[in-house]
This record gives C-alpha cells, sequence and structure tokens, in this order.
C-alpha cells in the first residue's frame, strides 16, 4: 500500500492522529466509534473520520488510502 501526502491519518477536527486515538482506545476499552465519542477522546466533529475510526478498530490500521474504507463496503 502506497501513502503520501494525501493519505488519512487523523481526525482533523480534533487534531489527533489515529496513532493516539487507537492508544488511546485501547486503554479506555472503547469498542466503537461512540465508544470513543463518549470518552471525549476524538470523533465528535463533522464525521468524515468515522469509517476510517472504525476499520481502525477491527484492524489495528492507522493511515489509510482515501476513500479506501469504501472499497467492498456494502453501503
Ligand atoms: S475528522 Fe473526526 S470528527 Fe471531523
Amino acid at each position: 500500500m502506497a501513502y503520501d501526502r494525501r493519505t488519512v491519518k487523523m481526525c482533523v477536527c480534533h487534531r489527533k492522529k489515529f496513532d493516539l486515538i487507537l492508544e488511546l482506545a485501547r486503554q479506555q476499552e472503547c469498542e466503537t466509534v461512540e465508544d470513543i465519542q463518549e470518552k471525549d477522546i476524538a470523533c465528535k466533529g463533522c464525521g468524515m473520520c468515522h469509517p476510517y475510526v472504525q476499520k481502525m478498530l477491527v484492524t489495528g490500521e492507522t493511515r489509510f488510502i482515501p476513500g479506501d474504507v469504501y472499497i467492498n463496503s456494502k453501503h
């Protein structure tokens, strides 16, 4: 997978990188985006990061190609 400056790697609204969000989510036992919101970690702004954060929680990945989360999506 090739990454460049367009790589999706943070919740822009909270100015927090996914690496930190994942670390805090694991420390606070968050399993969903809603859990992360309730703990005031991130994801309470525009919502654009939500599909990436959800995938991060499942896979542990913290860097994504823009739109990658929608490939093979059932939506
Ligand atoms: S980018 Fe995460 S809520 Fe806006």
